[in-house]
């Protein structure tokens, strides 16, 4: 079968655009009705797509009188997603810096059992400086130390995971046998940041483990998806620096023993899509006549870890001497390299790269007719680009709704795009593998104790 490609739909906000929520053609329902989010999800399986995402932050924007960026908690919000959808898989952000790991490992495994085996967790360290004052008061934990910590955690939410041997519930209720001891194992897990004894408490997942999904794009960052990741989003705003990164991560996929298709690559497209190409671009102008420059101001300080912007004129070409050096960013620093690369290549004034990151933050953004949607990632999927996209609509659900209707069909004809579900997971819509059980792999080292009853 030819290579397929992979879809996934990010919802933000009403739209990936800043000034989306203020659009005619958002929807009219409020950021923290949950109708809103079933109903995207919905149509995005209507559609076809593999999986939704959800992102997070852990602290309020100092932008919010401007800019509707208010969030619901993820995981709860997936819960009431998986009960209103049964094939698209779903994706929720959670932290390793800021989360236990028994507690994102109970969470992620019971979501997939809700969902019957739909789930992925995006890993994050946070790179949002203020998360750090919601968490006590020590500081915001450095970006080489996050990451530290994060490989460490990734051993222990991995080894809670696979504690339950797949057979283990009996549930015999006529021979009084729940469950099997001698397929249930602790993980005593003794490290430099967490000590957690396990087993889970709860029988193994029905994907085996949620599907990993990682968006670090540093050095760092890299290295830990190549370990870890299943699939892989990441912001590019030209196609040459999406090739490298491509090329880059499968190689390091590939120096870390795995196969490269066993890593997805996704990067955002946010397209504005009309009728004709200066209907899509009237529509870009007329959204980007809603934003407000100041809002991209501090969405940019937030960016660079806080640094001031404030003196900086709206109207004189920029150079990368106005930014902080990316490599002392202890923020999202993959991003900042785009944004001073942007910088260098192109010498926007400060009022064009706001209005260009006032799109999609960093991503690609398109205005065009579906054909040349369509176009372009039929050659950024055959060119070395990517897997498939991760799809951030301008505004929802009107560009969500045009993509479905008038690309989608495209790629079908084209017989890259699926045109029915065969699988019933996330693990089988991406075509992945199931992960092995520790089970299979070698011999119990110590089975489980009984050594107290845990009543409630
Ligand atoms: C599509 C996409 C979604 C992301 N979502 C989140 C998120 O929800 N929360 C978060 O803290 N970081 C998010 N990030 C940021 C990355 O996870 C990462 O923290 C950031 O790129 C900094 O890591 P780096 O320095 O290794 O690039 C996202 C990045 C991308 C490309």
């Amino acid at each position: 079968m030819k290579r397929q490609l992979h879809l996934n739909l990010f919802i933000h906000s009403r739209g990936h655009h800043e000034a989306s929520w203020r659009h005619p053609a958002a929807s009219p329902l409020a950021l923290t009705d949950i109708r809103y989010f079933q109903d995207l999800a919905q149509r995005a399986e209507a559609a076809l797509f593999d999986s939704i995402f959800l992102a997070d932050q852990l602290a309020l924007g100092g932008d919010v009188a401007q800019a509707a960026r208010s969030w619901l908690e993820p995981i709860t919000t997936l819960a009431a997603i998986a009960v209103a959808t049964s094939r698209i898989g779903m994706i929720a952000t959670c932290s390793t810096t800021y989360t236990e790991p028994f507690n994102l490992a109970r969470q992620f495994g019971s979501l997939d059992h809700i969902s019957n085996g739909r789930i992925g967790w995006n890993i994050v360290t946070t790179w949002l400086a203020t998360a750090a004052d919601n968490y006590g008061d020590t500081g915001q934990v450095s970006h080489a130390e996050r990451y530290a910590r994060g490989e460490e955690y990734m051993t222990v939410v991995k080894a809670l995971w696979d504690s339950w041997a797949e057979d283990a519930v009996i549930d015999d209720r006529a021979g009084g046998l729940y469950a099997k001891p001698d397929r249930i194992r602790p993980i005593d897990h003794k490290g430099k940041y967490y000590q957690v004894a396990g087993p889970l408490n709860m029988p193994r997942c029905p994907q085996g483990r949620p599907v990993l999904v990682q968006a670090g794009s540093s050095d760092t960052g890299r290295q830990f998806a190549a370990r870890h990741a299943e699939a892989v989003f990441t912001a590019h705003m030209e196609k040459a620096t999406a090739q490298a990164f491509y090329a880059d991560l499968k190689r390091l996929v590939a120096a870390e023993g795995r196969a490269p298709g066993e890593v997805l690559i996704l990067p955002g497209l946010s397209p504005m899509i009309g009728s004709t190409e200066a209907e899509a671009q009237r529509l870009t102008r007329e959204v980007n006549e809603l934003s407000d420059p100041e809002v991209g101001r501090k969405r940019l300080s937030g960016r660079f870890g806080g640094h001031d912007f404030s003196h900086l004129p709206l109207d004189r070409p920029l150079t990368p001497d106005d930014f902080p050096p990316p490599d002392s960013v202890e923020a999202a620093r993959s991003r900042t390299e785009v944004i001073v690369g942007l910088v260098r290549r192109e010498k926007p004034t400060l009022r064009q790269l706001l209005a260009s990151l006032a799109g999609a933050r960093g991503h690609f953004t398109v205005a065009g007719t579906p054909e040349q949607i369509a176009d372009l990632i039929e050659d950024w999927f055959n060119d070395g680009a990517a897997d498939g996209f991760n799809i951030m609509p301008p505004v929802l659900p009107a560009m969500l709704d045009a993509f479905s209707a008038e690309v989608i069909p495209l790629l079908q004809r084209r017989g890259l795009f699926r045109t029915s579900y065969e699988g019933r997971t996330l693990r089988e819509h991406y075509g992945l593998a199931w992960p092995k059980s520790a089970f299979d792999q070698a011999a119990p080292q110590r089975t489980w104790q009984f050594t107290s009853s845990a009543g409630i």
